[in-house]
């Protein structure tokens, strides 16, 4: 017998409510994670990172975080697999937290266990864990062991929300593990969907390419549109409005752990440019096109600067793969008198790791004091009203606004223009 129903390797952004959440219906689950910070938060009874609806249930102490997997996964019925798995930089897949893991595991798989890939992966990588398996252990998965691939699909700051309405995807290559892992999700899922492990790893990736290459096109219609004097939101909303067959998303910096990586596990197969790097391109791009656009209305040189966020996206305290960055190296390529960068979600100094030294983080009133120009750099509620309040004081301050935080349907505009201040344009 099992001390535990599940063991969860690798509780970041994905493991950790995903434990939480089987806590939570009366699961038996533990986990393992290699970083400290994040064991002694959880241990203590607190989240390591902004995620809604999970305090209550972490500070019950009842998940327990363990640091090696020693005497626990080998007590575990079911092993989830929830580690990293980035893209080299080059565009290829690094496989090297899944190996580390299986390695570090190989002694402590045990008979009749269920081993759950759930970490985004790239095409045929849960049949390279089945053959790892069976090459580094005694067991024969399907018979001794079974394995099946599990994608989570939540987007962080509702995965509370998410574990508990989007139908479970479980692949394998035979029933004994769907019907295990079926068994397991439909704790929290409301549908189970079976297939086998291609299928399952390309609907995850389908997913998230499809979202990444939609938010691409908004990206290069908002480029276009500027182009012809023409503006990209009310040229979207009449694309869109009682129009059946127009789905246009707003334009934005797109990117993040999830989609700003994805394409490259599909598009490392294809030797000539093709549709998903083009994507890439167009939304690695939008930073540039910001800094260019702006300065076709106002210099960026000599002047002092604001950069609104620095999360990858809304209401998150994430800053991996965010996009924040290149915006602001491309505009101190400049040479502005001042960056300043404020981000309420953050703490000061912010620790990016591309930077040579940690990031002054402003208080945002401190920030936006005698500024000329402001990138909205991520759609954080509230800045629409903080940009508003700077209009009724400055006026003439420059604003780059590619969320329409703003809400009066432009990109450029100077802060005036929110509250029917007289600008000079
Ligand atoms: N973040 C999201 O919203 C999201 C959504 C869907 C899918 N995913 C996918 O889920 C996977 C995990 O993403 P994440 O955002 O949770 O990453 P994360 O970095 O937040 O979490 C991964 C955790 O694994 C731990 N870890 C790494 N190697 C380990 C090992 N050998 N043993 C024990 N712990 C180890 C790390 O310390 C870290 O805490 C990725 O494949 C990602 O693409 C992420």
């Amino acid at each position: 017998m099992f001390e535990y129903e599940v063991c969860i390797v690798g509780t970041g952004r994905v493991g950790l409510p995903l434990g939480l959440s089987l806590v939570d219906v009366g699961v038996n689950a533990t986990g393992v994670d290699l970083d400290e910070n994040l064991r002694n938060a959880v241990n203590d009874g607190r989240m390591p990172f902004h995620e809604p609806g999970y305090d209550e249930l972490v500070a019950s102490k009842k998940f327990k975080i363990h640091k090696s997997a020693d005497g626990i996964v080998s007590n575990s019925a079911a092993v989830i697999i929830t580690v990293g798995t980035p893209l080299h930089n080059h565009i290829e897949t690094d496989l090297s937290q899944i190996q580390r893991v299986l390695e570090g595991l190989k002694t402590h798989f045990r008979k009749t266990q269920l081993i759950i890939l759930r970490s985004t992966v790239a095409p045929g990588t849960t049949t390279y864990v089945k053959k790892w398996i069976e090459r580094h252990t005694e067991f024969t998965v399907g018979e001794d062991l079974l394995l099946c691939f599990c994608p989570e699909r939540i987007a962080e700051g509702v995965a509370y929300k998410e574990l508990r309405s989007l139908p479970q995807i479980c692949g394998s290559e035979e029933d004994a593990s769907r019907d295990a892992a079926g068994e397991l999700f439909g704790k929290l899922a409301p549908e189970i969907m079976k297939t086998d492990f291609i299928t399952a790893e390309l609907v995850k990736l389908f997913n998230n390419i499809s979202r990444y290459i939609n938010f691409a096109v908004a990206n290069q219609f908002a480029l276009i549109a500027d182009n012809f004097g023409a503006n990209i939101y009310e040229t979207r909303r009449l694309a869109n409005h009682d129009y059946p067959r127009c789905n246009l998303a707003m334009p934005g910096f797109t990117a993040g752990t999830c989609l700003r990586k994805d394409f490259g596990m599909i598009n490392e197969w294809s030797a000539y440019p093709d549709m998903l790097l083009s994507a890439w391109k167009m939304n690695e791009f939008t930073p540039a096109m910001l800094v260019e656009q702006l300065m076709e209305r106002t210099p960026i040189h000599d002047t002092k600067v604001a950069v609104l966020g620095f999360t990858f996206k809304k209401d998150t305290d994430d800053i991996r793969d965010s996009l924040v960055p290149k915006l602001c190296r491309y505009i101190h390529r400049q040479l502005p008198l001042e960056l300043r960068i404020t981000d309420h979600h953050l703490a000061d100094p912010i620790d990016e790791p591309s930077a040579s030294e940690p990031i002054k983080n402003w208080a945002i009133n401190d920030a936006l004091e005698g500024v000329d120009c402001v990138f909205v750099a991520t759609n954080h509620t509230g800045y629409g009203d903080v940009l508003k309040e700077l209009g009724k004081t400055n006026p003439e301050v420059w604003v780059a606004d590619i969320w329409n935080v703003g809400g009066i349907d432009q990109i450029y505009y100077q802060a005036g223009q929110l509250v029917g201040e007289k600008v000079s344009q």
